[in-house]
């Protein structure tokens, strides 16, 4: 049986349901924890997540310290709580962490880290990597103009948010809650990093942080979407 004999309408129920469990949840039931192997495969999700060149220009950062965690209460107003009066994500996830973005430092076409990844990640012989370097420079000095360190941080965060969301949709499809957080404070989250956690922040900028655990409660509230005719046009 090949891949594609496998998606019956049986998984396709799956994976809607998966899509309907999952919503951004507020409070996390703080006694419930994720067992290691269903996070392990969260994190797997991450890893084999599609970047742009195959870049891979992010990283994770899981953190379960409670004092460290707290280093981010005051000015993450997304996770703090402040809005269900309670501990928030920060206080109550089993699994909450930050996934960082690359900077122009490493993702600049022809960066010594690029000729490192290309030649000890992606396994490329040489001819192919000229073939990378020409062709990823003239992607970011023309096709989509990005050059300065803000546009390469903020093209390498969409990869992060590509890799939030295939985390996200993992842990639904086991029946694990989640929550994207972008409610916090850029450059305090970024001092923070780089004072308390060692991250050069030359090459790393904070993206988007993440909450996982079992809810405390059901949603206040039934899922609102835009119609599919809203939504998608076909041509
Ligand atoms: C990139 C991103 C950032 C978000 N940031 C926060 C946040 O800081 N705190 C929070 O409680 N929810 C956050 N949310 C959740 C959204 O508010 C939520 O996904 C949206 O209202 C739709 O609701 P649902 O996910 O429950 O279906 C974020 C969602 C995304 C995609």
């Amino acid at each position: 049986m090949n891949a594609i004999t496998k998606i019956t309408p049986d998984i396709q129920t799956q994976i809607i349901e998966a899509f309907n469990f999952r919503h951004a949840t507020k409070v996390f039931d703080a006694e419930r924890k994720i067992d290691a192997a269903a996070f392990q495969t969260i994190l797997e999700a991450a890893r084999l997540s599609p970047t742009s060149f195959g870049h891979e220009p992010f990283k994770v950062l899981v953190i379960q310290t409670p004092e460290k965690r707290e280093l981010f209460r005051e000015y993450s107003w997304g996770a703090n709580g402040m809005m269900s009066g309670s501990t928030g994500q920060l206080g109550t996830a089993s699994h909450f962490g930050i996934i960082l973005a690359s900077t122009a430092q490493t993702m600049t076409a022809g960066s010594d880290y690029l000729q490192d990844h290309y030649r000890n990640v992606k396994n490329l012989p040489d001819e192919v990597i000229e073939i990378f370097n020409g062709a990823y420079g003239k992607f970011q000095a023309t096709d989509h103009d990005i050059t300065t360190d803000r546009q390469i941080s903020d093209w390498a965060g969409k990869q992060a948010y590509i890799v939030l969301a295939n985390m996200m949709t993992a842990g639904a499809l086991m029946g694990i809650d989640s929550c994207p957080i972008e409610g916090f404070d850029m450059a305090r989250t970024t001092e923070t990093l780089r004072d308390h956690f060692g991250v050069d922040t030359a090459s790393w900028k904070p993206a988007v942080m993440f909450a996982f655990g079992y809810r405390a409660k059901d949603p206040e509230f039934p899922k609102t979407r835009r119609t599919m005719a809203q939504t998608v046009s076909w041509f």
